[in-house]
């Protein structure tokens, strides 16, 4: 079930769109093909949102944080934000720290309007986002044409980001979704549990960008058990860069069915299980939040969400031994994430 309302802001219209199924509602909005709420409930059966979120709808235009949306043409840092193809070079904005791509840059999908197409089932609804980005005006090659595609059933949202070019490309597709499980931002996350089957991460240098594989081992990326995350911020994390974790974690499966993240809040007792065919998950704990209002009046601070990005490798273009994330021309660009809610027993 769903129903669709527009909202006019600044001379421009957006459209949100809510979706009801058995214990879960989620709304999205088509500027960015941005998740705005997903209800879910928890130990009681009460319903409150488990993704962080604005007060305003304003506050997204902007969207400093990329606050729950979709992230492309390429996710993460592209170092000296600049890439080889063949024998071409493609320079792309400098947006982080005047050195660096982040997420894009100008052209990041989260600020650019999606058309949208809605399949509704007895117990599931489906909508398609679609966005056209032209070469013309471009600093990445190729006329590409990328479908996001939602698909919302009881206690489960999954994304399909696929994509096709008519010239060779950079393609990274994500979500930027932040979770928080204690529903409508009660708590931070650093009391959740995590475990994340991965052995190793990319080690970020001093302007963040990914360089080199790391171990994870005895590390503050080591979550190969479910623990708390503030177990691993030991003191000192301040003095680092990311101020908390901001790495791409690797993964050594690209089943739909191995579950890759397990993700808990005691007090609520609501769970999250991340599945996805990618072969990496940038885990973000919300190191630097903005200053913009959120929804019921919650102050936006540190770790008060987490991001589980599923994506290429970030920056792979520009590292030894890692996927180089080009997408050719007549290959369709297709990967798969599932997030699963529950409630504990
Ligand atoms: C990046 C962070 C960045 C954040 C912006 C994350 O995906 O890894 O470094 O600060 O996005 O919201």
């Amino acid at each position: 079930m769903y129903s669709v309302s527009k909202h006019s802001l600044n001379d421009q219209k957006f459209t949100l769109i809510e979706v009801v199924h058995k214990d879960i509602k989620v709304t999205f909005m088509d500027y960015g093909a941005t998740i705005l709420s997903i209800y879910v409930p928890d130990k009681d059966g009460v319903m409150e949102t488990i993704v962080m979120a604005y007060d305003k709808l304003e506050s997204y235009i902007e969207n400093d944080m990329y606050l729950n949306a979709i992230i492309g043409p390429t996710s993460g840092r592209i170092q000296d934000a600049t890439f080889r193809i063949g024998s071409e070079s493609y320079v792309l904005d400098k947006n982080f720290l005047g050195t660096e791509n982040l997420h894009g840059g100008k052209e990041c999908f989260a600020f650019r309007f999606f058309e949208y197409e809605i399949v509704d089932q007895t117990d599931q609804t489906t909508i398609t986002f679609t966005i056209e980005k032209r070469e013309e005006g471009s600093a990445y090659p190729g006329n590409q044409i990328v479908k996001i595609i939602y698909t919302i059933k009881e206690g489960e949202l999954s994304i399909e980001f696929t994509g096709e070019t008519d010239k060779d490309t950079l393609m990274n597709l994500t979500n930027h979704a932040y979770f928080n499980l204690s529903g409508n931002m009660k708590r931070d996350i650093l009391n959740h549990r995590l475990y994340v089957d991965s052995k190793y991460h990319l080690e970020l240098n001093d302007t963040l960008v990914p360089i080199k594989i790391s171990e994870n081992i005895n590390t503050r990326f080591d979550f190969a058990c479910l623990k708390k995350i503030k177990n691993n911020f030991y003191d000192g994390i301040y003095d680092l860069k990311t101020k908390g974790i901001d790495e791409p974690f690797l993964l050594h499966t690209e089943n739909i069915d191995h579950v890759q993240v397990i993700f808990t809040d005691d007090i609520s007792k609501r769970g999250l299980k991340v599945y996805t065919t990618y072969p990496c998950i940038v885990i973000y704990t919300h190191n630097y939040p903005d200053t913009l209002d959120l929804l019921n009046g919650v102050v936006n601070r540190r770790h008060l969400g987490v991001c589980f990005e599923t994506q290429l490798e970030p920056n792979g273009i520009n590292i030894k031994n890692i996927d180089d994330g080009i997408l050719r021309k007549g290959n369709e660009y297709y990967f798969k994430t599932i997030y699963k809610f529950y409630v504990e027993e």
